[in-house]
């Protein structure tokens, strides 16, 4: 495994982060494609074993029962100190007001509800899931400073919005002299390459960690066209990411052409491309099954030459901006 300082931060993490949204109870929240405990301690303890120390959820994920289940492994099989556990916090755990957002009285209950649930008492990288329109971010910046001063999340990051909002937050974060975003999680692989407009050139420029999510387009870039799993079945936000073809199809079937010219899988190809992507740090990557892991670790020693990537990028037609506002 390949370590990486996580931006100009200090925090050392593995080139691929374990993706936990696919692990928790089916019958709680939205994913019923999600996989057990049982399940899910076998593709942990699997990416421990490969020396993949970074492991990324959400409060959201399952209703908490993600954060449940990785706690409980992360806490049996590596010590708290070895392994970078990054959450989540925006989305709605509970009706009514508060219940969900970016005020300062919902971080600090999410936060000790996310602490309760993955056994922990610190966060490494505690990461707002979204922009929140409604709360001054004035008031969500210095909440984020204050639960690292009380020693409760170590770094901060953010996930999917505008630029000009990201920005907005790092400058208030700086001119109060406020803790700073270390990462941003963007949707980003070869069927969404939007970020490039602006966010991956500012995260580069500013030395922030960038951490794509759905690399595979949700296993869309693993398989031909059309083809559905139990998964891709169930997938509401993932049928809404991608399921009108804007070119797409093209570009899954010049990976599926570029994997059997080097006789491996698509998804070894379509990881390959985003690891290589400058500035990306490490990919979320989702599993579902052994065999996904172990494609993940071999997509790291697939060194794609710089015409099978201007390959897989030349079919890419401009998209609608997707995955800013839904929280998943
Ligand atoms: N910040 C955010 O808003 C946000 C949003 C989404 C996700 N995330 C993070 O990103 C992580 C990854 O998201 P994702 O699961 O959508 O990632 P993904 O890597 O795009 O998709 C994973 C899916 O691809 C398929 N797959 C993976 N490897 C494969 C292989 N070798 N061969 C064939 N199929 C393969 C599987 O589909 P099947 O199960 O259908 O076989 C798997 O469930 C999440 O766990 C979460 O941590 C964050």
């Amino acid at each position: 495994m390949r370590y990486t300082r996580l931006g100009h931060s200090g925090l050392q993490v593995s080139a691929l982060a374990l993706g936990c949204m696919s692990f928790g109870e089916p019958d709680q929240g939205g994913h019923r494609w999600s996989l057990p405990e049982d399940e899910s301690r076998l593709l942990i303890r699997q990416a421990l074993d490969h020396g993949i120390n970074f492991f990324d959820t959400a409060n959201v994920y399952s209703n908490g029962s993600s954060e449940e289940i990785v706690g409980r492994a992360l806490a049996d099989f590596a010590p708290r100190d070895e392994v970078v556990i990054a959450t989540k916090v925006h989305g709605r755990m509970r009706p009514g007001p508060n219940g969900g957002g970016l005020s300062r009285k919902a971080i600090f209950a999410q936060l000790d509800a996310s602490l309760r649930r993955l056994g922990t008492d610190f966060i490494d990288l505690y990461q707002i899931h979204r922009w929140d329109p409604e709360v001054p971010v004035e008031e969500t910046m210095e909440a984020l400073h204050d639960v690292v001063k009380a020693g409760k999340v170590r770094y901060i990051g953010a996930s999917s919005m505008f630029t000009w909002q990201f920005a907005k937050a790092q400058h208030l974060a700086e001119g109060n002299g406020w803790t700073r975003f270390v990462s941003m999680q963007s949707h980003y692989n070869l069927l969404y390459r939007e970020e490039e407009r602006e966010m991956l050139a500012f995260c580069a420029d500013q030395g922030i960690g960038i951490l794509p999510w759905s690399p595979l387009a949700r296993g869309r870039l693993t398989r031909p066209w059309g083809d559905t799993t139990r998964r891709s079945e169930n997938d509401a936000f993932g049928s809404a990411l991608y399921d009108t073809d804007s070119g797409d199809r093209a570009i899954v079937e010049r990976v599926a052409e570029i994997a059997e010219s080097r006789a491996v899988p698509p998804a070894q190809v379509a990881l390959a491309w985003v690891t290589q992507k400058s500035p990306v740090t490490a990919p979320l990557i989702g599993v579902t099954k052994a065999s996904h892991l172990d494609d993940a670790i071999a997509a790291l020693g697939l060194d794609l030459t710089q015409k099978e990537m201007d390959a897989l990028e030349e079919p890419y037609l401009p998209h609608p901006v997707a995955g800013h506002t839904i929280i998943r």
